[in-house]
């Protein structure tokens, strides 16, 4: 592995110099530059140093009683040199800066106090992310479908997108993070691992090792089956953004079912997503809670992200499409027909919609991968291909 430059910024002296030792102690990076204060704007000294030093990877240590400057050096160090890597240092029990250092363009969220192997894993990660990259193109597009209210059918939704992904793209993963997870049930698969043996393996994951948490189904795409007993105990925000950087290095597209779930993992994960698919239907209490689910995504700066899929979609006169969209604050993104008998006997057989080859549901379905990778290179268009197994 070639030698990864490092710049340190860090306001406190003694953790300035203690990262120094750690970078320099893996043995496969070296300190270039270290900054005793935060870059405040793209052309004050200490960015130009930080640019003229040109490192591969960025340290941001983050005060626990003071985080602001850290997170805004962070966005400006990202946007400024985007080809650097970013690695935010801080405490593990602060959700909300966890996920706006994330946000900002930190690549890495490592908890403190901070050890050589904490370090030497992000950097060999980081070496493997790259290479894979650099082989393979671009990282893959995380979808996140999520209801308005239990039962509007984001489950539904995302088994049958991602099996529509997987059949016109290939390469699709769907990762089940719902408070109790479905999905494995309405693909009729009985997985052995699930999202939580991940998590608690991340430390010595790899390519090989999330495959062996994960589920294939008859056609390819891959499961990362969701929690069958209902949890309290959850993994960190930092494990899930390590779970799905590796993901996106190993998919192209990656479909969560987040159904109900929201907390600061959900929201985290609208923040890594491509597009927030919330799924309603046309009722009243369904389009109320969507506004509010919406509202909830819009704190943590994914509103512009979120796109509204009208599920059992019926026309109900004197109430327009451009109706739902104002009252929920979101664009209207498909609409998915109101077709009872055949999504439940889908789901009670474990036999997806999807796999009912150009049945109205099924050409639903396609239409809306269609939409989402409408502008992705080498994504199998018409009909024809579209059913085909990859
Ligand atoms: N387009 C549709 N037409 C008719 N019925 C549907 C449709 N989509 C979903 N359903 C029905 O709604 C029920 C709930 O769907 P699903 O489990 O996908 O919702 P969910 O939002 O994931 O629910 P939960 O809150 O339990 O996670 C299913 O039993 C299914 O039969
Ligand atoms: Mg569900």
């Amino acid at each position: 592995m070639a030698e990864l430059s490092v710049v340190i910024v860090a306001t406190d002296n003694e953790q300035r110099a203690v990262l120094q030792v750690l970078v320099d102690g893996t043995s496969v990076a070296r300190t270039v530059h270290t900054c005793a204060s935060f870059p405040v704007a793209a052309s004050d000294a200490v960015t130009r140093r930080v640019r003229t030093a040109n490192p591969d990877v960025t340290l941001v240590d983050i005060p626990a009683d003071n985080p602001t400057l850290a997170l805004r050096a962070i966005e400006l160090l990202h946007q400024e040199m985007p080809e650097a890597a970013i690695f935010a240092i801080g405490n593990l029990n602060q959700p909300q800066v966890i996920v706006n250092a994330m946000r900002a363009g930190a690549r890495e969220f490592i908890e403190r106090p901070t050890t050589t192997t904490d370090l030497l894993e992000a950097f060999v990660r980081l070496t493997t992310a790259q290479r894979r990259t650099r082989q393979e193109g671009i990282r893959g597009k995380v979808f996140l479908v999520i209801n308005a209210k239990g039962g509007n059918g984001a489950t539904t939704v995302a088994v049958n997108l991602a099996l529509a992904l997987h059949s016109s793209a290939g390469q699709t993963a769907l990762v089940d993070l719902a408070p109790l997870g479905h999905a494995a049930l309405h693909m009729n698969l009985k997985p052995i691992f699930n999202v939580a043996d991940a998590t608690r393996n991340l430390h010595r994951m790899d390519a090989s090792l999330l495959e062996s948490f994960m589920t294939r189904h008859s056609g390819g795409l891959q499961l990362l089956a969701g929690t069958n007993v209902p949890t309290t105990a959850e993994p960190s925000t930092a494990e899930f953004v390590r779970l799905f950087d590796m993901l996106v290095t190993h998919f192209r597209y990656v479909v969560v079912d987040g159904s109900s779930r929201f907390d600061a993992v959900s929201r985290l994960i609208a923040s890594l997503s491509e597009t927030v698919l919330l799924v309603a239907c046309s009722d009243v209490a369904s389009l109320w809670s969507a506004a509010r689910v919406q509202q909830y995504l819009s704190e943590a700066g994914s509103r512009d992200r979120v796109r509204l899929v009208l599920n059992r979609f019926r026309k109900v006169p004197g109430f327009s499409e451009g109706d739902a969209e104002t009252a929920v604050g979101a664009k209207l993104l498909w609409r998915i027909p109101n077709q009872y008998f055949a999504v439940s006997g889908a789901i009670d057989r474990g036999s997806p919609v999807m796999d009912q080859r150009n049945s109205e549901m099924a050409r639903c379905f396609a239409g809306l991968s269609q939409e989402l990778t409408r502008n992705d290179t080498d994504v199998k268009r018409g009909t024809w291909s579209l059913f085909k197994s990859v």
